[in-house]
């Protein structure tokens, strides 16, 4: 069995993506047609050349601006049901969306919009591939704290239709200290947390998100590996990273995927996860990052289904989804070595 095999026939979650990241051009450039609306690119590939970015603020740019055909209910539903339907044919089982409501609701859509869209996606794709989905809403730290209040209680009515809060877009400058009392209220009403840090900021963000804003996983948390007492604390609490290879390589926050740090996360001993981030902009859904990741870094077959694993494991599904989704996956991965040795005999 290839590694490649082992990794598109195993489930896994995917933690970490932005509904809004998995816009591919030939979608964008059709719902510009379809509500009237200039199209942000000539053609699918003038977009693909654009999409060359020396920085996160590079491609943030871009994917604000891609977003804006982004108009009706049955736009938001289409964009998640595009990215459902692949993440299924990825083995994906359990998708954790990260979605970005502050960035349609200034340019003028309401938030029941697009949640509205979003969620009528998830149930369709839990009917038809039994995928089971959720909801994490993303304040953007590039604007102030204010708004991510006034963001929260305008997402407080649908609280049954989300599952958590995080904190994206642009990150050095905007340390995560500033968002404390949006995600104190949020903890203090259930919701789950996250925050990306340490994608391109200092291992600092990474002790306020764990220290000052109570979050139970980290998105990216690359640079936490320049601090070795981070390291430690990452690895003794066991707190899960969304680690996004093919994104960290495209906004150049690391010089190639032969260079990643994911193996070095997994020999120190952390609870990594592999994940697309933007798959639309980065050239690679879920399975493309593990699968590139695992040949540039000679990952063994052991590191690989570890990661995939743990995908499991570090979701925020409930515990008797968790523990069917783990025996399921050892079951799955004691039936593939049987085969294996079988057909070595
Ligand atoms: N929003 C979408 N993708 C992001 C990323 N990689 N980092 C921060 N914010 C984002
Ligand atoms: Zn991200």
């Amino acid at each position: 069995m290839t590694t490649q095999s082992l990794i598109e026939t195993l489930p896994k979650a995917e933690l970490h993506i932005h509904i809004e990241g998995s816009l591919e051009p030939e979608m964008m450039l059709a719902l510009a047609e379809r509500n009237g609306l200039e199209a942000p690119y000539a053609s699918v590939e003038a977009a693909r050349t654009a999409y060359a970015f020396g920085s996160l603020q590079d491609f943030l740019d871009l994917y604000y601006r891609g977003m804006a055909v982004l108009q009706s209910e049955e736009d938001f539903f289409d964009l998640a049901s595009a990215y459902l339907e692949r993440a299924a044919a990825d083995g994906v089982t359990r998708a954790e969306i990260f979605f970005d409501p502050q960035a349609h609701t200034e340019r003028g859509i309401a938030f029941e919009t697009l949640l509205d869209g979003l969620t009528r996606a998830l149930a369709a794709a839990e009917k038809q591939h039994g995928l089971s989905g959720a909801l994490i809403l993303c304040f953007l730290r590039h604007l102030d704290e204010a708004d991510a209040l006034k963001t929260f209680e305008a997402a407080l009515p649908h609280r049954d239709r989300i599952l958590g809060v995080g904190l994206d877009s642009s990150e050095v400058g905007y340390p995560p200290e500033r968002f404390k009392r949006v995600f104190r209220w949020a903890a203090d009403e259930g919701f789950r947390l996250v925050a990306h840090a340490g994608e391109e900021g200092p291992p600092d963000y990474v002790w306020q998100a764990i220290d000052l804003l109570g979050v139970e996983r980290i998105d990216h948390g690359i640079r936490a590996l320049e601090d070795p007492a981070l390291v430690k604390r990452l690895a003794e609490d066991e707190i899960p990273l969304t680690v996004c290879p093919l994104s960290n390589v495209r906004l150049c926050a690391v010089e190639s995927l032969a260079v990643h740090p994911l193996k070095r996360m997994l020999d120190a001993g952390l609870v990594a996860t592999v994940n697309s981030d933007d798959p639309a902009y980065f050239g690679g859904y879920l399975n493309d990052n593990a699968i590139q990741s695992a040949d540039a870094l000679g990952l063994s077959e052991e590191q690989v289904a570890t990661l995939l694993r743990n995908s499991l494991d570090a979701s925020f599904a409930d515990e008797a989804w968790r523990t069917k989704a783990l025996a399921d996956f050892d079951k799955k991965r004691a039936e593939l070595d049987k085969k294996r040795a079988a057909s070595a005999d």
